[in-house]
């Protein structure tokens, strides 16, 4: 069966599918997006999403292609469609397609560009990586620095993953100013004693909405939580080291740069965020 993908107000089949060779968005990574997880048919947390997009559509003077309650009847329409069980959806918005390539924007005449598509990811909550845990390496920060804008200049994260696998390993963490910002496309936790510490929100991050919720549940669960930029040498020396994103929920980083994390094995606290997040965002899914 073709997946149906939606595009500026129709869903068609994939292959059918078409967005101008002039979009900003092509020529110019003028875009933004967001990333949904869908587990058993349901959106999780899609209000932080539809506030994040806003936010990024405002940072960068972009228009807004629908409102919130558009967005999630063309989310529920792309789940039943694709008949979605486990997986995510991706929205894109660019600049649109003026007539020619300009530095300029467009003026408003100009509508964005909207597309978004679904991935299926059968047994997303069930990923054997949460069992085993993941190896990172470090790498410099060499983006932008506007990285709370969740824009598609997804090109340095690309090469970091690409460095990351060279090296045998699943993903990388960034280091700017001798301090770990997050990794490619995650946020990046290290746990000491019984506090959990991860880098305070700012240009230099994109805020998550999973850490954002990761965060709460710790804190109601009486963990300690300390948001402050913390070292490669603070990573190496932790009993316990995650990552959270959309796509992941929270996963255990058992090696960094080649070096065991605490016993290198997923260590209690990310295994019991991620069974609490897991189960309070099935309940919360709409
Ligand atoms: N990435 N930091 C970066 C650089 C990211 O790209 C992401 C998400 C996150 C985590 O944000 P959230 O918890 O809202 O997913 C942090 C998505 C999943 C992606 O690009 O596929």
């Amino acid at each position: 069966m073709s997946r149906i993908v939606y595009v500026n107000g129709q869903y068609l089949p994939e292959g059918e599918a078409k967005v101008s060779v002039f979009d900003r968005g092509f020529l110019m990574a003028d875009a933004v997006y967001e990333v949904t997880s869908v587990l058993g048919g349901k959106l999780v947390d899609f209000d932080g999403h539809t506030a994040r997009l806003r936010r990024s559509l405002s940072e960068l003077d972009m228009p807004s292609p629908a409102t919130d309650e558009e967005l999630l009847a063309i989310h529920r329409e792309l789940v039943a469609r694709n008949d979605l069980s486990d997986g995510m959806i991706y929205l894109q918005v660019t600049r649109g397609a003026p007539a020619d390539r300009d530095f300029v924007y467009p003026d408003a005449s100009v509508p964005p560009t909207l597309v978004l598509f679904t991935q299926s990811k059968p047994g997303l909550a069930d990923s054997p990586l949460a069992r085993t845990g993941m190896t990172v390496v470090s790498i410099p920060d060499q983006r932008w620095a506007r990285r709370d804008i969740k824009t598609v200049q997804l090109l340095y994260p690309s090469m970091g993953k690409m460095m990351a696998k060279a090296q045998g390993a699943d993903d990388a963490w960034m280091i700017e100013d001798g301090v770990i910002t997050e990794g490619t496309s995650n946020n990046a936790y290290i746990v000491k004693g019984d506090t959990i510490v991860t880098r305070d929100l700012g240009p230099q991050i994109l805020s998550g909405i999973t850490r954002a919720a990761v965060l709460r549940f710790a804190r109601e669960a009486q963990m300690k939580v300390e948001e402050r930029p913390f070292t490669l040498d603070e990573a190496l020396a932790a009993d316990e080291a995650f990552i959270t994103s959309a796509t992941t929920f929270v996963m255990p980083v058992v090696r960094i740069d080649g070096r065991d994390i605490g016993r290198g094995k997923p260590g209690a606290i990310a295994a019991r965020l991620r069974e609490i997040y897991i189960e309070e965002s099935r309940k919360s899914a709409i």
